[in-house]
C-alpha cells in the first residue's frame, strides 16, 4: 500500500496545471501573494456584505428566496437548500458494467470511443467539449479534487491558510484540506455549480480519503462520510450524480447515496472485494489498473487484471498513469 501510483491522478492534474517547472520557493511566494490579495478582496467583500446586510435589515424588504451565491458561480442557480434527503432526485443512475473512458491529462483528443461515459477534468474542459460528448450520446462525469488544495486551479486563492493541512507526500504545493471547514465547503459548492453550468451529468470528487493519511487534521471515516453526504445533497440538487473515489473503508456507509465507485488499482492491491457492494446494488465500479508496461501490455498482464474474480462485473480499463487518451478495456 505504499507505492506512488495511487496518488498519480492528483499529481498528474497538478502537473498538468503547473506547466514550466517552477521551484517550490517561487510557488510558495506566489501563494503568499495570492493569499494576501485574497485577504484584501475578502475584507472588501466583508465590508460590502456588512453594508448590504445593514441596508437589508433596515429596509426590511423580506426577500428570502434564492439565498446568496456561494461565491464563484455567479450566474448559476443554487440547488434547493431545503433538500436534505441525500438519495432523492431524478439524476442519472448508471447501471453496473457501464463502459467508460477517463482522460485527465488533457481535454480528450478522441471523443468518439464507443463508451457510455467520459470522466474528464472539470476545470480543463469547456461546455462545448461536454456538449460534443452529449451529442454522441455519452454521459460526462467531471473530475475535481474535493479533499486537496491544488495551487493552480482558478479558484485556489479562495482557500484560507487554515483550510489546508500537510502536503500530500511527494507533491509539493498540494495540501490535504479540512473538509469540515465552512470555507472549503463553500468553494466545493461553487465547483458543483460550475460543473452544473458546464452540463456535467455527474461529478468525481477526489481525495476524500484523507483519513487514511497524515493530513494534519483529525479526519476520520465518519468525517469523510459527512463530507460526501454534503456533496451528494448539493450535487443531486443540481440533478447531477456523484461517486466515491477509492476510500474502501467507507463503501458500506456511502453506497446508499452515491451512484458509483471510481477505483484505482484494486487488483494490484488485492482489495477489489471492498468495492463489490456497488456492483451488488447494481451500480458501476469504474475501475482503473495501470499495467507496468502500458501502452504495450502482455496478454498475461492483461489477463491478470481482466480475469480477477473479485473485480468481476467492474467497468475495468487499463490506462497509463498520466491518464492520457490511451485506453484498453477487458
Ligand atoms: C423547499 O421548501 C419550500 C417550503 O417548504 C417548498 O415550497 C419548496 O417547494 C421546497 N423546494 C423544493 C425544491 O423542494
Ligand atoms: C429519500 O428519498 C428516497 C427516494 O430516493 C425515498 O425512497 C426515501 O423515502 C426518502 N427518505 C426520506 C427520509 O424522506
Ligand atoms: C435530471 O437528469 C435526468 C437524467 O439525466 C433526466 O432524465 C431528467 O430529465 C433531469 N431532470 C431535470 C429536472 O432536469
Ligand atoms: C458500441 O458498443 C455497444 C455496446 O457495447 C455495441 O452494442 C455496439 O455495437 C457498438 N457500436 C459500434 C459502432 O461499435
Ligand atoms: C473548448 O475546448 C476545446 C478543446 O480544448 C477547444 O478546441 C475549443 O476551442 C474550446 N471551445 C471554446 C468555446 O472555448
Ligand atoms: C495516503 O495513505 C495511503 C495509505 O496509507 C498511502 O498509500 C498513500 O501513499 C498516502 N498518500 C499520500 C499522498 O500521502
Ligand atoms: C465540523 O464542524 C461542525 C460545525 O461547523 C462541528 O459541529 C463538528 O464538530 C465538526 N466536526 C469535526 C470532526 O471537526
Ligand atoms: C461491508 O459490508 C459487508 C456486508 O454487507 C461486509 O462483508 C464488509 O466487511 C463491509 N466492509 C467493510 C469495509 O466494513
Amino acid at each position: 500500500m505504499s507505492s506512488q501510483p495511487r496518488d498519480k491522478t492528483d499529481e498528474m492534474v497538478a502537473t498538468v496545471s503547473a506547466p514550466g517547472n517552477r521551484s517550490f520557493l517561487s510557488r510558495k511566494s506566489k501563494t503568499f501573494w495570492m493569499l494576501l490579495v485574497a485577504g484584501i478582496v475578502l475584507l472588501i467583500v466583508a465590508i460590502g456584505l456588512g453594508i448590504g446586510l445593514g441596508v437589508g435589515l433596515s429596509g426590511g424588504s423580506g426577500d428570502d428566496s434564492g439565498d446568496g451565491d456561494g461565491g464563484g458561480g455567479s450566474s448559476t442557480p443554487l440547488p434547493p437548500s431545503n433538500n436534505t434527503n441525500a438519495t432523492a432526485g431524478e439524476y442519472w443512475k448508471p447501471a453496473s458494467g457501464t463502459s467508460w473512458q477517463i482522460v485527465l491529462q488533457n481535454p480528450p483528443t478522441d471523443t468518439s470511443l464507443n463508451v457510455s461515459v467520459y470522466d474528464i477534468d472539470l476545470f480543463d474542459n469547456n461546455a462545448s467539449t461536454i456538449s460534443t460528448l452529449h451529442a454522441q450520446n455519452r454521459k460526462v462525469i467531471c473530475y475535481f479534487s474535493a479533499g486537496s488544495y491544488e495551487p493552480n486551479r482558478p479558484d485556489s486563492s479562495q482557500f484560507a491558510e487554515s483550510d489546508y493541512g500537510k502536503e500530500l507526500k511527494g507533491w509539493p504545493g498540494e495540501h490535504w484540506l479540512n473538509t469540515n471547514s465552512t470555507n472549503v465547503r463553500t468553494i466545493m459548492s461553487a465547483r458543483l455549480a460550475l460543473a452544473s453550468s458546464k452540463g456535467c451529468d455527474g461529478v468525481d470528487p477526489d481525495n476524500v480519503d484523507g483519513y487514511d493519511n497524515d493530513s494534519g487534521f483529525t479526519l476520520s471515516p465518519s468525517t469523510a462520510v459527512d463530507f460526501l453526504n454534503f456533496l451528494a445533497i448539493a450535487a443531486h440538487g443540481y440533478n447531477m450524480s456523484i461517486g466515491l473515489k477509492n476510500a474502501g473503508a467507507i463503501v458500506n456507509a456511502t453506497v446508499g447515496f452515491l451512484q458509483w465507485e471510481v477505483n484505482e488499482q484494486c487488483v494490484q492491491y488485492q482489495e477489489c472485494d471492498l468495492f463489490r457492494p456497488f456492483v451488488e446494488t447494481g451500480k458501476p465500479v469504474f475501475h482503473i489498473e495501470y499495467p507496468d508496461s502500458a501502452p504495450s501490455i502482455s496478454s498475461s498482464a492483461r489477463n491478470s487484471v481482466c480475469d480477477d474474480a473479485e473485480a468481476h462485473g467492474f467497468s475495468t480499463v487499463l490506462k497509463e498513469m498520466d491518464l492520457n487518451d490511451w485506453v484498453e478495456d477487458c
